[in-house]
Parts: C-alpha cells; sequence; structure tokens
C-alpha cells in the first residue's frame, strides 16, 4: 500500500466530525496528513481536534504571514499527491467549480496538480438543487476531480436522502485501495425505476420503485471506468454526475430507449427497472368519468424487456433483478434460465426496511452454478460490490469460453 500526502480540506458541515476519526484512520496506515480548514468548518469542530490527530499544524488561513513563512500555499498545493476535501459543503463546491481562491482551500485546489476528491455532505435537497447540479457538472467537465459519495439516509437535519457524507472508514478504505477501473473502456446500460402504465390522461398503474437502486448502480458503473447509459422510468432522482440519462414512461417506451442503447454498442446490461407486467389494452383519450358502480380494465402484457436484450444474436452481459415476496431463490433461479441471463440479483422485496424506496437492499446474486448472498447495506455500498462481481463474472466468461457476447461498437 503506497504511502501518500494527504492534504485534508474540511468544510463547514456538521460531518467534519467525522473528519476528525478520518485523519485518525488515515495517520493509521502510514500516510502524512495536513489539514486546512475553512472558516465555516472552524464553527463546527476546533481546529487543535485535527492538529492533534495530524501531528501537524492545522492551517486556515491564506493571508497568515507566520503560516505562509512555514510551507506558504504554493508549496502546500505542490506537496500534495492528494487533496481529499471531506465534508465538501455545497457553498465550497459551488466556490470551486467557479474557480474562486477566496480562501486558503480553493486557492490550493486552484494551485494543486495532484488528484482532487470531494466527499459531499450536504441536505438531500441541497443536493438536489438545480445550482448543486450545475456546479457538480461544471467539475466534471473540468476533470482533476472525483466524487466519492454521497451516500443516502439519515441526515443530522432530520430528512431522508442522498447526502450523507460516506463514513470515514469507507473514505480512508478508497484512499488506500483506489476504485479499480474494473470496466475502463465498456459501455453499461442500466435500466432503472417504475413504468407509468396509462388508464387515461390522468390515470396510471405503476409500482413503489424509487429508481435508488438503478441510480447507485449507474454512479458504481462510472466509478468503475464505464460509459454509462442510464434509461430510467420517473423518478425524482438527481441524474449521477458523468451519466447519460435517457428517461422512459411506459414499458414500450423503455424497451425501446434500452434498444436503441444496446444497438449502439452495449457490453453489460443491467436490469433494475420495475417494469410493469401489464398494460391496459385501450388507453382512453379523455378522463374516464366516474359513471359506472364497477369498472374492468383489459391488460395485456408489456414485452419483457430484459428477455429482449439477453435473446439478441449477440447478447451483452445481462443481468436481471429480480424483486420476491416469497421463495426467492426458487423464482430468482427460474428468471437466470428462463430469461437466458448471466446473472440475477434476487432481492426479498417483502421487508419494508429494504428493496423498494428504500436507502439499503438485501441481496443474493446467481449465476450459472454458483451464488453469493450480500449482507444489507447502503444502496450505494452494495452497487459498487455488485460492479465487482458482474466485472469478475464477465471476465470469468470471457476466459472460460471464447466470447459469444461481444457487442460495444462504441469507439471512444
Ligand atoms: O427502485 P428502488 O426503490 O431502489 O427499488 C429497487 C428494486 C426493488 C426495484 C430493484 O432492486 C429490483 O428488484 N428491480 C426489479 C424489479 C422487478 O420488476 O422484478 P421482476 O421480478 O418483476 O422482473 C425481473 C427482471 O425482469 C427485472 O430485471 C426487470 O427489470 C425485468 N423486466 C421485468 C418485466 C418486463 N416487462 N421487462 C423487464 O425487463
Amino acid at each position: 500500500m503506497a504511502q501518500k500526502r494527504i492534504l485534508l480540506g474540511v468544510t463547514g458541515g456538521i460531518a467534519a466530525y467525522k473528519s476528525a476519526e478520518l485523519v485518525r484512520l488515515l495517520k493509521k496506515a502510514g500516510h502524512s496528513v495536513q489539514v486546512v480548514m475553512t472558516g465555516g468548518a472552524e464553527a463546527f469542530v476546533m481546529p487543535l481536534t485535527f492538529q492533534a490527530l495530524s501531528g501537524e499544524p492545522v492551517r486556515t488561513s491564506l493571508l497568515d504571514p507566520e503560516a505562509e513563512a512555514g510551507m506558504g500555499h504554493i508549496e502546500l498545493a505542490k506537496w500534495a499527491e492528494l487533496v481529499l476535501v471531506a465534508p465538501a459543503s455545497a457553498n465550497f463546491m459551488a466556490r470551486l467549480a467557479n474557480g474562486m481562491a477566496d480562501d486558503l482551500l480553493t486557492t490550493v485546489c486552484c494551485a494543486t496538480e495532484a488528484p482532487i476528491v470531494l466527499a459531499p455532505a450536504m441536505n438531500q435537497a441541497m443536493w438536489a438543487n438545480a445550482r448543486t447540479r450545475r456546479n457538480l457538472r461544471l467539475l466534471e467537465e473540468d476533470g482533476q476531480i472525483s466524487l466519492w459519495g454521497p451516500d443516502a439516509g439519515d441526515q443530522a437535519c432530520g430528512d431522508t436522502g442522498p447526502g450523507r457524507m460516506l463514513e470515514a472508514r469507507a473514505i480512508a478504505d478508497r484512499v488506500d485501495a483506489p476504485a479499480r477501473q474494473v470496466l475502463a473502456g465498456q459501455v453499461v446500460v442500466v435500466t432503472a425505476g417504475p413504468t407509468r402504465e396509462a388508464i387515461d390522461p390522468v390515470r396510471y398503474i405503476s409500482n413503489h420503485s424509487s429508481g435508488k437502486m438503478g441510480y447507485a448502480l449507474a454512479a458504481a458503473a462510472r466509478d468503475a471506468g464505464a460509459r454509462v447509459i442510464l434509461i430510467s422510468g420517473p423518478v425524482s432522482l438527481p441524474a449521477p454526475a458523468g451519466v447519460e440519462v435517457r428517461s422512459a414512461t411506459s414499458a414500450r417506451d423503455m424497451l425501446s430507449a434500452t434498444e436503441n442503447a444496446v444497438e449502439d454498442g452495449c457490453d453489460i446490461f443491467v436490469a433494475t427497472a420495475a417494469v410493469a407486467d401489464y398494460r391496459v389494452e385501450s388507453e382512453a383519450g379523455q378522463k374516464m368519468k366516474k359513471t359506472r358502480e364497477e369498472l374492468s380494465l383489459t391488460l395485456v402484457r408489456n414485452p419483457d424487456i430484459l428477455a429482449t436484450i439477453a435473446g439478441r444474436p449477440r447478447p451483452p452481459f445481462t443481468v436481471g433483478f429480480a424483486a420476491e415476496t416469497n421463495d426467492v431463490e426458487k423464482y430468482a433461479l427460474d428468471k437466470l434460465e428462463r430469461k437466458n441471463l448471466d446473472m440475477i440479483v434476487a432481492n426479498d422485496v417483502s421487508r419494508p426496511d429494504t428493496g423498494f424506496n428504500s436507502d439499503r437492499n438485501t441481496v443474493t446474486v446467481f449465476w450459472p452454478g454458483g451464488s453469493e448472498a450480500l449482507a444489507t447495506d447502503t444502496k450505494t455500498a452494495l452497487a459498487a460490490r455488485l460492479i465487482d462481481l458482474i466485472a469478475a463474472r464477465q471476465h470469468h466468461d470471457d476466459t472460460a469460453t471464447p466470447r459469444k457476447k461481444t457487442n460495444s461498437r462504441i469507439k471512444r
């Protein structure tokens, strides 16, 4: 494990308390750590805490002649082999995205040639806010910067959703084992969320899928180096930075968007979407009136997107999900075989605390001849593990038999 010189930037947010533990873990792993705090961070944690843990003076000001006489801001920027900003607040990301250098931390970020990692932490509405999304896109386009997290779950303010800083242990582990680019150069297509099947112009049939599992997988595939196309049903999640999102409403829309994406070249297809199995045979052109005591709707089968893609002459490595309330393994194995899949991820959706619309999930992964149960975890953490498993199985299939399935034609 390479020991690095890490400049840890701490910005203003309640998650700053986790950064003290992060310094301890980084030091324990043998890294040299220098801490730079913004004014906002000082409101949450005393610089002395970081000084004691890092064994180095903590820098807080750009215009401190005494500090500049020691290691000036440019030397600090050159010293760092990694700039890690944890927590990275919305305000800090906005200033960074706009090239501001109005305090020590933004100045070091402008001056350094080292990779910069941001571990965002903010309220879920701030994370979803259009200005924050725009700043993320700018940061992404400019390069040099990677995003670790955020995680989703309960927030200090009482809200629930994406915006929690990753745990200190998860960040420290990633510093020591940077995300392996296991899908570098590959194209991954992911379906996510529910579909809506119209009854009339104002009513539809749908389900409780939030899209969280699929969005987490798309982000994990991106982190693993893939080009990712996310075919999304109607959800209220922000697009993951660096992922191309194509919207679809009905199952038939989703099928055609998926076929188009796969047609253009796709190495791995992951179907997390909860696609409606049936649609109303004929959608009413106008809002239906409640003139009758009883109403019967004739439902007809929707096309199966997953089976369609897996049944192509040269299919990508195809991964299905199975949402079951009972006999999870039996039904999952049946789908694996019947739909001719390379892998299926089974989740027991009978539990209210995992599966549909939850931030956590519990899954067992099956492939021909094997399986692995993954302990209950956040969808973000599970997605990273699933991407590793997918890459390993894809590699195994490629080396075990001459590849029947290579479909990528995208030139990058
Ligand atoms: O979105 P979240 O709130 O995060 O919840 C995640 C999830 C529970 C929706 C997800 O983890 C999950 O299990 N997705 C699959 C849900 C589902 O529809 O399962 P199924 O057993 O009905 O379908 C099996 C597979 O066939 C799935 O990969 C599905 O995408 C696919 N399918 C199903 C029907 C159809 N017409 N076309 C399909 O492609």
